[in-house]
This record gives structure tokens, C-alpha cells and sequence, in this order.
């Protein structure tokens, strides 16, 4: 057996292969102290409703101790969960209070660096040798500033290596290739390195302990610099899945590689599609406003959006990662725009995005509020480092609308005291509206994630063959299929009215509408004939 092939590890725990992830930013999600931030307790107070969705797994942002430059990701007490939020005794009860309703919680392990006012940080940089030294990356000449490399007021000579902001120094796992007229970069094996590694495993295994049931992993490929082939990143991964596994079964991994083929290689479980490494994703979903602005992309009412950069990388990925583990492609995060986003504002134009990535195989994710229809929120100030030199985060990261009160039932606080500011169009969507509301975007999306449990082709698992995907092309028609059950896919994002015909073998009695909106098939010959209005899509169950 090689280390770092997937082979090696044990299965995945079972609980994976029919999850529903939410994703949490805990700063937004609902405030019971009345700081106008979110808070733990706020999060149990809405198990109840996520539970009624159809949630078994939340993904909750960095909770801990930290500066907030980088909105939580820049950690600054690694065992303890930021007062904001409130303690860990809160976080244990959350655990508690998730289990008991069957779901599971997912903490945010930010390996890769820390805040610049970690303590160990501090100690780091102090000019006489101490036990912390080599626990960040430090040239040893402050005048040598290689690429991402930030020089400043140290104690002693060097610069240290950045992770991501310059308040973000990196971690030392050490380097996979260490320059040897570098002395100063240490191999994965010195005892600085070895030190931060048996550091990030008792943080793991400090919370797993607590009552945790898993991390998502940030900047998971990073961690080892200069490993042409990552081969000593896959090793680290490899020896913490395989002692994660031992200790606790039941938890998962999830990185944040933007490559799941790698990623699980690597010795995680599940890896998202998003919009690194990678432009599948971004030519679905990213248009002329948000986070990240391209011209066109699929999801557009112009119709001039092509989907075949995303279906051939996802397909290759489906392939690569087979059975070891999972692909997520996730509704939204918290690094980029909403489903909801510029001229992607009708609720028929999000069940067009919500009806494609809950039909098709991997994990589904929803990122708060999308599940209701929360809009990316342009034009909003920085925020806790919200800000990139590409676009601002911020839009994503508004307070969740509970209700149609003033303050959507967020927060008692004064609106100005808001984490930000929330939506304040007039009929902005709320839960409880939604909850009464039968048909709404709310309930439809719960029946979606219903639609996966009940039919095994239209989850995890099923496999997938798309009918159409043309380039420039609409609609978007696919084939679901698990143990003889057979779904078409019909996905019209455009403004267009669209009739095409795809090849389609065997004698079909009926398409049968499981979900439908304006799209219908019949079978003319050996052909199948799509017709899909502007904007509307079809889940068929097909009868032989
Ligand atoms: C990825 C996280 O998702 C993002 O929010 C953060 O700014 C960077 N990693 C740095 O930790």
C-alpha cells in the first residue's frame, strides 16, 4: 500500500453518503445576546428549522479566539471559542443539542497560518531561540524577502512567510524540496515542523473529543511549501486521516482544495467544486455582479452562458474520485456570490440553480440563506477583511432574514450595530413567510433535498450521463440513473424558449413529471424531444 493512496484509508463514514450540508457563518446566522453579531446559541435555537429543511450536517466558519482581519480566519486561540460567540460550554451543547436531532456539526480548522497576534506568534518572533521559533516560516536575514514574504518590527532577523493577508503568517509543516542554500527552510521532518504537526492533531483532537463529527479544512493543499507532486502534503494528510479514523470513526474531512481528485488522494473525504483551481464552476454561476464579476456565464437570463467547461471538469473529477470519497458543488460560500446576484433575481431563476446542483451526484450544499433566496448584497464596506483586491466578500455575508420584522429577526440590536447591514430591499424573503407559504422557494427546496433521499438516483451516488450540454447551448438535459431507477434533467436558465433533440435507445412508456415548470419530453423514433420555456426546468422519472 502507498501512503497517499486513497486506497489505503478506510471507507468514509456511511452517514456521508446521504448528507445535506448547510453552511453556517456564524457572525450572521442569528444573534440571542443581542450584540448584533450571531452567536452558538442562536444556532441551537434554529436545529429545529434546519432539521425541518432536511439538514443532517452543518459546516459552521472559525468560531475561535481571533483578530478578525480575516473574519475569523485568522485564529488566535485555537481551543477556545471567541466570547462573541460564546463559550465552549455553548459549542458542547450545540454538539449535544445537533446529535440528539441526528445532525452533525462540522467545525473550520484553519491549519495553514494563525492571526500575527497569536501568542505563538509572538514568541516566534522574539530574537533569542525559545520552543517556538520554528513554529512560523522565517528567513534568517531580514533583508531577504522572498515571494510572500512580509518584513516588519521583529525581534529577530527574518521575515516570515504570509499564508494569505500579511496578518496571516504561515504555519511550518516545512518544505517538500528544501533549497539547499536555504537554510532556513526547514524539511518536513525537523523538529520544528514535526512540533506543528502534532499541534494541529491536538486541536482535532481536542474538539473531536468535545463532541465534534468533523473539519472542513482551510487552504488544505498549502500546508507544505515547496512539494513539487505534493508528495509530503499527502503524506501529512494521509497520517492525520488515518489517526482521525482510529480515534473517531464517525468524523469526516473536508478540504478546501478546490480539486476533490486531489484532495481525497490526499486522505480527505470530500472536496468542494468551487472556484478555485478550476472555471467550471464560475462560467455556471458568475455573472456581472458579486463577488467575482465574469460577463456571461450559464445561469443568465441573456442565454449566452456555455456549461461544458464545467460539465467536462466535473466529470473528470466524478470519474478520478469514484468511490473514495465525495465532490461537493455547493449552493454559495462565504468567499462568493449567492445564487441571488444581479440580473439572477427571479425565484424561478433560482429553482433553475437550486434544481441542478440538488439533481446532481455529490454532497448537496446549501450556504444560508440560499435556501430562501437571500440576495448577494452589492456595494457593501469592508468588512472584516471582506475585501480582496478582486471584489468584496461582504455581499454573502449578510444577517440571515428570520422574518418580516424591521430587523428580519436577526438581532435586537440597533440596526446600526449589525455585523452588516442586512437587505433592505421591501419584499426581501424571510422564513417564517416562506415556512407558511407552500409554494415557495423555501419549501420547494426542502422537497428537493426530499427528492434525493427518496429516489437513490437523484443522490449521492446516482450515476449521471448529460443528453445535452452543448457549448453555447440551451438547455441543460441529463440522465440520473441508481438499481434500474431512471430521471431526466431538464435546466432552461436562459430567457429563451429552447426545443432540441438528443439520441435516446429503448422504447419508453412515459416521462413522468416529478417536478416540473414549463419543460416536457416525449420520445419521437429513437430521439428524445426537449421543449423548455424561458426559464424553467423538469425532474422526469422515466417509465420503461
Ligand atoms: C479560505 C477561506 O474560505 C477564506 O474566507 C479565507 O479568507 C482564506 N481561506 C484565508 O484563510
Amino acid at each position: 500500500m502507498t501512503i497517499g493512496s486513497a486506497l489505503s484509508f478506510k471507507p468514509a463514514p456511511e452517514w456521508l453518503k446521504t448528507a445535506a450540508f448547510y453552511q453556517i457563518y456564524p457572525q450572521s446566522f442569528k444573534d440571542t445576546d443581542g450584540d448584533g453579531i450571531g452567536d452558538i446559541n442562536g444556532i441551537i435555537s434554529k436545529l429545529d428549522y434546519l432539521k425541518w429543511l432536511g439538514i443532517d450536517a452543518i459546516w459552521l466558519n472559525p468560531c475561535f479566539e481571533s483578530s478578525y482581519q480575516d473574519a475569523g480566519y485568522d485564529v488566535t486561540d485555537f481551543y477556545r471559542v471567541a466570547k462573541r460567540y460564546g463559550t465552549n460550554g455553548d459549542l458542547k451543547r450545540l454538539f449535544k443539542e445537533a446529535h440528539k436531532r441526528k445532525m452533525r456539526v462540522c467545525l473550520d480548522l484553519v491549519a495553514g497560518h494563525t492571526s500575527i497576534d497569536h501568542p505563538w506568534f509572538k514568541a516566534s518572533q522574539a530574537a533569542t531561540r525559545n520552543e517556538l521559533s520554528d513554529r512560523y516560516i522565517w528567513t534568517n536575514d531580514s533583508t531577504v524577502k522572498p515571494v510572500k514574504h512580509v518584513s516588519g518590527k521583529f525581534e529577530r532577523n527574518g521575515t516570515y512567510r504570509k499564508n494569505f493577508f500579511d496578518c496571516q503568517p504561515a504555519l511550518n509543516y516545512g518544505f517538500g524540496k528544501p533549497e539547499p542554500d536555504q537554510p532556513w527552510q526547514l524539511p518536513v521532518t525537523a523538529e520544528g515542523p514535526q512540533k506543528t504537526r502534532k499541534e494541529l492533531i491536538k486541536i482535532m483532537d481536542f474538539w473531536m473529543t468535545m463532541g465534534c463529527d468533523g473539519f472542513r479544512v482551510d487552504m488544505a493543499p498549502s500546508l507544505i511549501k515547496n512539494d513539487p507532486d505534493r508528495v509530503e502534503t499527502n503524506k501529512l494528510w494521509a497520517e492525520i486521516r488515518n489517526h482521525f479514523q482510529q480515534r473517531f470513526p464517525e468524523g469526516i474531512l473536508i478540504a478546501e482544495w478546490g480539486n476533490p481528485a486531489r484532495a481525497i488522494k490526499a486522505g480527505f473525504m470530500m472536496d468542494f467544486i468551487i472556484h478555485l483551481g478550476n472555471d467550471g464552476y464560475s462560467s455556471l454561476f458568475f455573472n456581472k455582479e458579486g463577488t467575482y464579476r465574469h460577463d456571461t456565464c450559464y445561469f443568465n437570463i441573456e442565454g449566452n452562458g456555455t456549461p461544458t467547461t464545467f460539465v467536462n471538469y466535473y466529470l473528470e473529477q466524478l470519474k478520478n474520485v469514484g468511490d473514495s470519497g465525495y465532490v461537493c458543488v455547493p449552493t454559495a460560500n462565504h468567499d462568493f456570490q449567492r445564487p441571488n446576484c444581479g440580473t439572477r433575481n427571479t425565484e424561478a431563476q433560482l429553482r433553475t440553480v437550486t434544481t441542478f446542483l440538488m439533481t446532481i451526484p455529490g454532497v448537496p450544499l446549501f450556504y444560508y440563506g440560499d435556501e430562501i433566496g437571500m440576495k448577494f448584497t452589492p456595494g457593501l464596506p469592508n468588512k472584516e477583511g471582506s475585501q480582496l483586491t478582486k471584489g468584496n466578500r461582504a455581499g454573502s455575508r449578510t444577517p440571515m432574514q428570520w422574518d418580516s420584522s424591521p430587523k428580519a429577526g436577526f438581532s435586537t440590536a440597533d440596526l446600526d450595530k449589525f455585523y452588516l447591514p442586512i437587505d433592505s430591499s421591501t419584499y426581501r424573503p424571510n422564513v417564517e413567510s416562506e415556512m407558511a407559504n407552500p409554494s415557495s422557494l423555501l419549501h420547494f427546496n426542502r422537497y428537493l433535498l426530499q427528492l434525493r433521499k427518496q429516489y437513490p438516483a437523484l443522490g449521492t451516488h446516482g450515476a449521471i450521463h448529460f443528453l445535452y450540454a452543448e457549448a453555447n447551448k440551451y438547455p441543460l438535459v441529463y440522465e440520473r440513473s441508481a438499481n434500474g431507477q431512471r430521471f431526466v434533467i431538464v435546466i432552461n436558465p436562459s430567457g429563451k424558449s429552447v426545443q432540441v433533440y438528443c439520441p435516446l435507445s429503448g422504447t419508453i412508456k412515459e416521462f413522468k413529471p416529478v417536478l416540473v415548470d414549463r419543460a416536457s419530453l416525449i420520445q419521437v423514433n429513437n430521439k428524445l424531444q426537449i421543449k423548455a420555456d424561458a426559464v424553467s426546468y423538469g425532474i422526469f422519472r422515466v417509465i420503461e
